[in-house]
């Protein structure tokens, strides 16, 4: 195993894309930043040298973290934001994991430009991928161009708006020919392939508020891993990803080589979005060698009619997304822990409510995200994660235990109130089993809720539409071959249940990675208690931790 070391510098570069020159805070210039390439058994290091005006944390999506919640970059659950012109060094292992997670800012909506792609391949002596080896392997990072500062857009969500949307979607960080002010091939992300030969795709959705259908046309897709855990190979012609979703699949190059094929990621929009949201699309170009000569300066819109495109979902189809996760099963028979010693059942909601005071507020400018009518909020002076391992979360004054179920008879035809504010935890015990079921509104007018975990990842047993029913649901559960992933896509107007071994103690926060959902509440931290030996203790933190005694107000969280 080796050791992989990354300098990050995080400063605001100006970058042109759709005719206009935007100052974005990334990393080393670049949107979308650096992929982390490493084989499991690797050791991580990165350095983040921040030059950027904004305190922030990198957080390694999707990486287990085994007794290292100091490293998980979660701002002010794990750790205080690394203050403008400080640095701090992430280090962490990759073990028992292979495919594709990412990494984010994990402040704020930062994360909207400062992300990238973690590849773990299996590492070397080992057997390889449990499919034919692929010719190439080409990350697909599906994010969004946002035409604003990122700390207005946190102040505005914090105050409950969420009228605010990214300009366009991106591939790779290229918009693709649709916007009016594109239309180039230099605008579009292209994906050189040779006839005959396999790709494996990175995919990752780095969205903010968007679930993507992905498709290329006159291909179809093998999807082998997602969430970094290997899935029956299970062949499709279009991927369903979340927000905080991952899919590793392989592309048979397989179609006519002098045709060209559109890739296109297209967002999927709730029945009745509470505000007009555009349907955001982005493509770009699968071609086959060098593709017709000289196309480089040639306006696409002059060619368009030589590029295949294929035919996408209507943008409110909530089954397809809803088969695709649940087609996945994983590669292996899991050996799925059968004694539950917890039942938590959270009700999820993103609703306008009144504040104090307002006697109408149906104006949608007060949305509250929530679990269980608890909105979350991050403490403002001591991260979690260091109150708990100095035994003084007494000192964070909006702490409050999580109630696990929602507090009365849960009417979806309205808002879940009372609603109130507050530093949600669930205390659990190490190595106790705990079984989830989030369930999504059944009637408000809402957007299903790609739930994840951090540390851990869980079993998938079972997803339904409408409410979720103990008595007859739990037969419907996967206790053979559920797949293992850590951020569970919860149905529009449906349910999921998920199951996992609180084996790694710490402060896990579990969110929902719909940005708006997430800044406003639709979350909660997981506090898991130490172990009985010393390998399953938490080490204390990094001698260079970032303090908070600088804390910058101007950092949204
Ligand atoms: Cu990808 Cu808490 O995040």
């Amino acid at each position: 195993a080796a050791l992989v070391e990354h300098t990050f510098v995080v400063s605001q570069v100006k970058l042109n894309r759709l005719c206009n020159d935007m100052l974005v805070t990334v990393v080393n210039g670049q949107f979308p930043g650096p992929a982390i390439e490493v084989k499991e058994g690797d050791s991580v290091a990165v350095q983040v040298i921040n030059k950027s005006p904004y305190g922030l944390t990198i957080h390694w999506h999707g990486v287990k973290l085994q007794l290292n919640c100091w490293a998980d970059g979660a701002g002010m659950i794990t750790q205080c934001p690394i203050q403008p012109n400080k640095n701090f060094t992430y280090r962490f292992n990759v073990t028992g994991q292979e495919g594709t997670l990412w990494w984010h800012a994990h402040v704020g909506s930062l994360r909207a430009s400062i992300h990238g792609a973690l590849i773990i391949r299996p590492r070397s002596g080992s057997r390889s991928y449990p499919f034919p080896k692929p010719h190439k392997e080409i990350p697909i990072v599906i994010g969004e161009w946002w035409e604003m500062d990122l700390n207005q857009l946190d102040k505005n969500l914090r105050n409950g708006h969420l009228f605010d949307m990214p300009r366009v979607a991106t591939i790779n960080g290229k918009p693709g020919d649709l916007d009016n002010c594109s239309g180039t091939v230099k605008d579009s992300n292209i994906l050189k392939v040779e006839h005959g030969k396999t790709y494996l795709l990175r995919i990752v959705n780095a969205a903010m508020n968007s679930e993507y259908y992905l498709k290329i046309a006159g291909h179809r897709f093998t999807v082998v891993a997602a969430d970094a855990n290997y899935v029956k190979p299970y062949t499709t012609d279009v991927i369903a990803i979340a927000p905080g979703e991952t899919v590793d699949a392989l592309l048979v190059a397989d179609a006519h080589p002098a045709g060209r094929y559109y890739i296109v990621a297209k967002a999927n929009q709730p029945p009745k979005p509470a505000i007009q949201i555009p349907v955001f699309i982005s493509r770009g170009i699968v071609q086959y060698g060098d593709g017709p000569r000289k196309v480089e300066e040639k306006a696409l819109s002059d060619s368009a009619s030589l590029i295949m495109a294929p035919e996408m979902p209507d943008k409110h189809d909530a089954a397809t997304s809803f088969y695709f996760h649940g087609n996945l099963t994983s590669l292996q028979p899991q050996p799925v822990p059968a004694n539950v010693h917890e039942h938590l059942f959270y009700a999820l909601d993103a609703s306008f409510v009144c504040r104090e005071g307002e006697s109408s507020c149906n104006n949608a400018t007060n949305m509250m995200g929530m679990v269980n009518n608890v909105s979350f909020q991050l403490p403002t002076t001591t991260p979690l994660l260091q109150a708990h391992y100095h035994g003084n979360t007494s000192s964070i004054g909006t702490l409050r235990e999580l109630p696990d179920r929602a507090p009365r008879m849960f009417n979806y035809s309205e808002t879940l109130e009372p609603t109130s504010k507050a530093t949600s935890v669930r205390r659990l015990r190490y190595n106790a089993t705990v079984e989830i079921v989030f369930q999504s509104p059944v009637l408000a007018d809402t957007y299903a809720n790609p739930m994840h975990l951090h540390g851990h990842d869980f079993l998938v047993l079972a997803q339904g539409f409408g409410q979720y029913n103990a008595e007859t649901d739990v037969a419907t559960y996967n206790l053979v071959d559920p797949p293992v992933r850590n951020t569970v896509h919860v149905p529009l107007f449906g349910w999921a249940a998920v199951r996992f071994v609180t084996n790694n103690p710490g402060v896990w926060f579990m969110h929902c990675h719909f940005g708006h959902h997430s800044s406003s509440g639709m979350a909660a931290a997981f506090v898991v208690e130490n172990g009985p030996t010393l390998d399953s203790t938490l080490p204390p933190p990094p001698e260079d931790f970032p303090s908070c005694k600088t804390y910058n107000s101007r950092v949204s969280y």
